[in-house]
């Protein structure tokens, strides 16, 4: 029997060990990609940055700082003055390489940083970043940054705004689709996934939003957040430091206020925790506009005072507003910002440039990029990330995969058929790739004796409108099985896209309803950027498919897997909520005075509602049936710098291949602190085959399990933890493991 070990990441500040996680095969390959240099090439770039610094003038300095971009406005000769370090938005390589030339033609010829934000793909496209996190399967999401990363760099784009490592929690904010989800050690683990892969493929990263802009209040973008010490510590800044540590050049600021503090003015966050405590190298970019905005803020009188807080604060590189370079001179010259402030600002942005190898790299051949985006293998892995990024959250009488005995299928809804994938940044104007619709993938798979028949049913993809609705339901009606494909797209999705209201945007409901009631069987495939509430849809439908927004290959993902090609394997990252008024509602809350126990009043609860959400995180099914049994520990005793480790047996006790995620919870029994209820702590991705069952091994550093107080200080207890292990965060398998020693407090 095959045994797999089930890597754990300890994400303590101190000592966090990301080597148990660097078997990823990918990782091993020949390209080194971008990296930061150590030993003797370090120390040689430190002094090629000071003899450089030395010879710049106050305003070339400045200029360093200054990242502008595409857009109304843009000058190209502040770039051919050195008045402009950095660049954003230009994704046209012929103009990449007019800016290239014209840093030739300025004085001290120091390459521009050029950034976008390619989050899920440049011309090909990924799974959302959520829809990644879903594949539990950090080799694929590696994958996904390599890829987007290789064709960016072919289009002379040398730097990203990615990953987004702020944890969601909220389904009402737009922007949960960039993130990993709500748990920090499924967080952790894609955002250090993710900044290899980028690395990788020659794409410099900038982890975002230092700190906490996930957490704000109602879901309402930009809104402030409210975080103790404690929780940021516990929660928010681990998968940073996991950027951090797999070598993230950059790391932006959040746009919003932390406990009253806007993030871009925040000294004790930027300088004293991400620069210091967290040993942070690289520079740090304010989020778009945000030095500026420290004026609506209401910390800042005019520009001058939010230049000078916010470099003062630990901002080196101003994006758009525009205030560094109008004002920084004028407040070095009235010695309100030491010249020092600035050099080290400087210092750290062309120590990037020199560790990015920008120095080195020839300039962009725009005759090339064409033939080195939309690939045969890019393509090929975004069709392999797509496959097990969808989660199959019901399947009821087994409906999927389609049965041989279904002659007729309906595919219902824009999203079906529209031919786009919405991101940041869009190409346009690069060569595309052709995108399959779902009805044109099934009536290739399923060959010609099943008849397909598409409708959009609806003017738009957000559903705002029906289209030809008796045409839809005649359709609907004449066909064995519905295919419904609703979802959010357009304004339902990204930055500034909160929702209070989390059903099928515009008549979609409605549609659906009209569909159930044809009395024909509907299977729901949903293309969403978020968690919906489900609870009315999934009592009526036998099957649902969570597909997020997939990517340039996800129709013909979405078409394997109800043909059953593919068999999905895809986990929840993100919990979803009964209602509305259950979020937040995660997993890993801590107890309460009053647990739920008897149902009685005066338990912690809802009149009105359940406490559990409709899907917990973790959860999905797969067309074969999975057990687990025989969960057993190494030791029932571990000292304090020791490893909780065991095994619990995985069974495919169906009739096809599958994959599963054994998943691994610990709750610290009683401590200083109230802690979680339970929190994974490691997972493994098993694939098994019809019939076959493995031993699945797991290891927890003990280390893993401390936490820190609202002083900042750390401490790591002994006492008796919980063990379980299952299938999603319901986990049912137990075991109690004592952990042994004295008590140990970091500071
Ligand atoms: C604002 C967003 O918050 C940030 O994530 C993004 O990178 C910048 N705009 C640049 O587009």
């Amino acid at each position: 029997m095959p045994t797999v070990l089930v890597r754990a990441l300890a994400f303590t500040l101190m000592t966090l060990s990301l080597a148990t996680l660097s078997a990823v095969p990918l990782s091993a390959q020949a390209d080194r990609g971008l990296a930061w240099r150590t030993g003797d090439e370090a120390q040689a770039i430190e002094r090629r940055v000071e003899a450089l610094l030395a010879r710049m003038t106050l305003d070339e300095k400045i200029g360093q700082l200054n990242l502008t971009g595409r857009g109304d406005g843009f000058d190209p000769q502040w770039v051919a003055t050195g008045r402009s370090g950095a660049v954003m938005n230009f994704i046209d390589p012929a103009e990449v390489r007019r800016l290239q030339d014209l840093v030739q033609a300025s004085r001290l010829k120091i390459p521009l940083i050029i950034g976008l934000d390619a989050i899920h793909g440049f011309a090909t496209y990924f799974p959302q970043p959520i829809g990644q996190a879903a594949t539990f399967d950090p080799r694929l999401i590696e994958l996904a940054a390599y890829w987007t990363a290789r064709e960016s760099r072919a289009a002379g784009v040398n730097w990203t705004f990615a990953p987004m490592v702020d944890l969601t929690r909220d389904p009402r904010w737009g922007r949960v689709f960039e993130g990993a989800g709500e748990d920090v050690h499924l967080a952790t683990i894609v955002a250090a996934a993710r900044v290899r892969g980028y690395h990788r493929g020659g794409l410099g990263t900038s982890v975002k939003h230092f700190a906490g802009y996930g957490e704000a209040e109602a879901g309402r973008d930009y809104n402030s957040v409210w975080i103790p010490p404690s929780k940021l510590l516990d929660l928010h800044v681990p998968p940073f430091l996991a950027a951090i540590r797999a070598g993230a050049f950059t790391a932006m600021t959040s746009l919003s206020a932390m406990n009253g503090v806007p993030a871009t003015a925040d000294r004790p966050l930027l300088t004293g925790l991400l620069k210091g405590r967290l040993g942070f190298r690289g520079f740090v970019v304010s989020d778009f506009a945000s030095i500026e905005e420290l004026i609506n803020h209401g910390v800042a009188a005019d520009g001058a005072e939010a230049a000078r807080k916010a470099l003062l604060a630990g901002v080196d590189m101003d994006m758009f507003s525009g205030l560094f370079i109008r004002h920084l001179a004028d407040e070095v010259r009235a010695e309100r910002v030491p010249v020092a402030a600035i050099d080290e600002a400087v210092r750290r942005i062309l120590r990037v440039k020199f560790h990015m190898g920008l120095f080195d790299a020839p300039p962009v051949d725009p005759a090339a990029t064409a033939g080195q985006i939309t690939t045969q293998p890019a393509r090929e892995a975004a069709l392999e990330v797509a496959r097990e990024a969808m989660v199959l959250l019901k399947n009821d009488g087994d409906i999927l995969p389609i049965r041989p005995d279904v002659r007729s299928i309906a595919v219902i809804g824009a999203l079906g058929m529209i031919d786009d994938d919405w991101q940041y940044g869009d190409n346009v104007g690069l060569p595309r790739i052709r995108r399959p619709t779902v009805q044109g993938e099934l009536a290739r798979q399923l060959g010609p004796d099943v008849k397909i028949t598409a409708q959009a049913g609806l003017t738009t993809i957000c559903g705002t409108e029906f289209a030809d609705r008796e045409a839809t339901l005649r359709a609907a009606r004449e066909a064995d099985l519905i295919v419904a494909v609703l979802g959010e797209e357009c304004e339902f999705m990204g930055e500034s896209a909160s929702r209070t209201r989390l059903d099928l945007p515009g008549v979609q409901g409605q549609l659906l309803d009209d569909l159930i009631a044809t009395g024909k069987p509907v299977v729901l495939v949903l293309k969403t950027a978020r968690p919906l509430v489900l609870t009315d849809i999934a009592a009526r439908v036998p099957a649902i498919i969570q597909s997020f927004h997939l990517g340039s290959q996800g129709r013909v993902a979405i078409g394997e897997v109800l043909t059953g090609r593919v068999n999905p394997s895809g986990k929840l990252p993100m919990s979803m909520p009964r209602s509305v008024g259950q979020i937040p509602v995660y997993y890993d809350q801590l107890p309460t005075g009053r647990p739920l126990r008897k149902g009685e009043r005066y338990e912690t609860s809802f009149v009105d509602e359940r406490n559990e959400p409709l899907f917990p995180f973790g959860f999905g099914l797969s067309y074969t049936r999975f057990t687990l049994d025989a969960l057993t520990l190494d030791s029932a005793s571990v000292p304090l710098n020791g490893t909780i480790a065991g095994s619990v047996r995985l069974a495919n006790v169906g009739s096809r291949d599958g994959r599963e995620v054994v998943q691994v919870y610990l709750r610290q029994r009683v401590g200083s602190r109230s802690r979680p209820l339970r929190q994974l702590r490691a997972f493994d991705k098993v694939t098994l085959g019809a019939g076959a069952s493995q031993t699945v091994r797991f290891a927890v550093p003990v280390e893993a399990l401390g936490f820190h107080d609202d002083q900042g200080r750390r401490h790591l207890e002994p006492g008796l933890y919980d063990v379980f292990v299952g299938t999603d965060s319901r986990a049912e398998l137990t075991a109690t493991v004592t952990v042994r020693g004295r008590v140990a407090n970091n500071d």
